[in-house]
């Protein structure tokens, strides 16, 4: 399928776009599988990263909370290096636009399709409070991706089938309306698809397995004593490719000491937790100046609303120029609905 030949979207470097829901404080899991990935992609693609608060709303019933993590997740992005000058940062509910694009995304998807979501799927399994809001989420999150024109979506493993959903909409809206929308791909790193939490399952808030990014040094090194290992002694040879503490210190350390650990273990005579204390020294090391950097945007919540303002309104003017071109695609282009912009 052709991309539509706006402007915007012949002239320009590719565009990235991926968002986080202010759930809770980010982890390890989401920091490798998805934030450093996407902020290696700001120096070859026109970013656009946003705080989720639409999403979270299908969990989170308090106002406090959404504020809360809406700032904590920001400042984690700022500090952990994000450039607000050169990537689009802000809130999703900044661009409304998006509510509307949902609207006429789901005239063009078929039941059948959101019934397979694995997300809805799981909830439904579980037995738990599934609200239309759960139901309709990967919509939402189509939206999200095509308002932008987005090329291509730094995500995780789990979020394969939702980005893979959003260029089954898009294909379908092109299908009846013409070529109005460009077809987004994923983009997942196979050695950190899925970053394994303390108890060797997906690292995940809802597992309750996480090690939350910035804890304090103290806190750091128990999370990372509590990961779990196998029985093998002490003294015996050990398998670094089955063990969660190496993968994760593969993603930390350079390719010589991580050769140097896989020796280690392989030889045997080295405890698990041995290679816990290095995995936590190259942790500490890696986040020291990161933590330092979060404290001080939290202690400057007015930087985190400027930078979130200022990102709000650069994106708000791409989602509207997108929303013009459909509005006009599917007849609906007035006067009034122009001058809303
Ligand atoms: P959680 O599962 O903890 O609620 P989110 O759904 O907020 O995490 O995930 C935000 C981003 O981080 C998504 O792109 C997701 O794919 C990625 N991510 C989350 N957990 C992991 C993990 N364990 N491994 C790799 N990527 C992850
Ligand atoms: N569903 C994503 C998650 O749970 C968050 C999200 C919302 C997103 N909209 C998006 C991710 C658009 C990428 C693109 O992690």
């Amino acid at each position: 399928m052709s991309q539509p030949n706006t402007p915007a979207a012949s002239a320009r470097a590719p565009r990235s776009l991926t968002g986080i829901k202010p759930t809770g404080m980010p982890h390890l899991g989401n920091y490798l599988g998805m934030i450093r990935p996407a902020l290696e992609m700001t120096t070859s693609h026109q970013a656009y990263y946003f705080i989720a608060d639409y999403h979270a709303l299908t969990t989170l019933r308090s106002k406090e909370l959404i504020q809360r993590y809406t700032t904590e997740v920001t400042a984690a992005w700022l500090a952990l290096g994000l450039d607000p000058q050169k990537t689009v940062l802000f809130k999703q509910s900044d661009v409304p636009e998006v509510c509307e694009l949902a609207w006429f995304l789901s005239c063009v998807t078929p039941l059948g399709l959101l019934k397979r979501a694995h997300a809805f799927k799981d909830a439904e399994s579980k037995g738990t409070d599934i609200n239309g809001g759960t139901f309709f989420y990967p919509v939402l999150m189509a939206a999200d991706i095509l308002a932008y024109d987005s090329d291509v979506v730094p995500v995780g493993k789990d979020q394969k089938q939702h980005v893979e959903m959003a260029r089954d909409m898009a294909i379908a809206f092109n299908h009846y309306f013409g070529n109005v929308l460009r077809i987004p791909k994923p983009a997942i790193r196979p050695e950190v698809a899925t970053i394994p939490g303390t108890d060797g399952r997906k690292m995940s808030k809802s597992y309750d397995n996480t090690i939350p990014l910035f804890l304090p040094t103290k806190k750091l090194r128990k999370a990372i004593m509590r990961i779990k290992t196998d029985s093998t002694p002490l003294e015996e040879p050990k398998n670094p490719e089955t063990c969660s503490v190496f993968e994760l210190y593969g993603l930390f350390a350079t390719p010589d000491r991580v050769e140097d650990l896989a020796a280690r273990y392989r030889a045997g005579g080295m405890g698990y937790g041995h290679a816990k204390q290095e995995l936590f020294e190259v942790m500490e090391a890696h986040f020291a100046e990161p933590r330092d950097r979060f404290q001080h945007y939290l202690a400057h919540p007015e930087v985190i609303n400027d930078i979130l303002s200022d990102g709000g309104k650069r994106a708000k003017s791409v989602a509207a120029t997108t929303l013009s071109r459909l509005r006009s695609a599917v007849g609906m282009e007035s006067d009034l609905t122009m001058a809303r912009k």
